[in-house]
């Protein structure tokens, strides 16, 4: 492991553009459960019916009731240390960019700046009819939480149907296409299409540094160096192997 630190380290102070591509598996340690491990939200929730913006239209009410349990958990979390790690990265100049698959807001929380949030964010809800937005905590005790024009209000997250935001799905790829280094971390990358992100950054010449708790079809095809483990035991001791060698003048 020591030695894959100091290489993984070394990657990312030759890097003049560090990318990070983050999934669910990063906020696992902060409390919320992922989505495709075992017991993770789609072990509990099925996403045809729960995570589709067909199955929100059809039936708001059941799928706020999934929302708002998810809600709570997400309301009660904390950035944990591989958020930090990344903050910290991020603030002495070694990361530019955090592509997140995430909604729960916890990389601003751990202090990164320069956050994609690629599918959306769950703390401001809009009205699909008037455009309306509110903040979530408005309307935490209403199940369906309705707009004042009485219609139902949808969270400001990406469903499975809909499209990515233009600009979040841009700036992704100007990212990606310019990456020198690449953390893949916490993520399965089985959706698309931010599961392009990759490959996007290995064409252009950028290492993969995957960190995840088990191996993903990643690892034995773009993966340059892969940690099996936590984010939250792995990234911080990343990030302390790069403040040492950064302040060592480069070979
Ligand atoms: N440290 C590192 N990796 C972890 C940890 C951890 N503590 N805990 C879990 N993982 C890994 C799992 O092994 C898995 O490979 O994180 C990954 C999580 O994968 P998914 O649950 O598929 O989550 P994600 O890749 O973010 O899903 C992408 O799917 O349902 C949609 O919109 C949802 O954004 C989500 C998208």
């Amino acid at each position: 492991m020591e030695k894959l630190v100091e290489q993984a380290a070394g990657v990312i102070i030759e890097s003049r553009m560090t990318v990070a591509l983050t999934g669910a598996g990063i906020s696992v340690e902060s409390g919320i459960p992922d989505f495709r491990s075992a017991g993770g939200l789609w072990s509990k929730y099925d996403p045809a019916e729960y995570a589709t913006i067909s199955a929100f239209r059809a039936n708001p009410k059941k799928v706020w009731k999934m929302l708002w349990e998810m809600g709570e958990v997400v309301g009660q979390a904390r950035p944990n240390k591989a958020h930090l790690a990344m903050g910290e990265l991020e603030s002495i100049g070694l990361l530019h960019c955090i592509i997140t698959q995430n909604v729960d807001n916890l990389h601003q929380a751990g202090g990164s700046r320069n956050v994609i949030e690629y599918h959306g964010n769950s703390s401001t809800l809009s009205c699909l009819w008037c455009g309306k937005r509110y903040r979530v905590e408005e309307k935490r005790d209403e199940n369906p939480p309705r707009c004042e024009c009485q219609n139902v209000l949808k969270p400001d997250v990406i469903f499975f149907g809909e499209a990515i935001p233009e600009d979040a799905m841009r700036r992704s790829f100007e990212f990606a296409s310019s990456a020198q280094a690449l953390l893949v971390v916490g993520t399965s990358a089985v959706v698309s299409p931010v599961n392009t992100i990759p490959s996007i950054a290995k064409r252009s010449g950028a290492k993969i540094i995957e960190i995840n708790r088990e191996r993903t079809h990643l690892t034995d095809s773009l993966t340059d160096i892969f940690f099996q483990g936590s984010a939250g035991e792995i990234m911080p001791q990343i990030v302390e192997a790069a403040k040492r060698k950064r302040g060592k003048p480069l070979p």
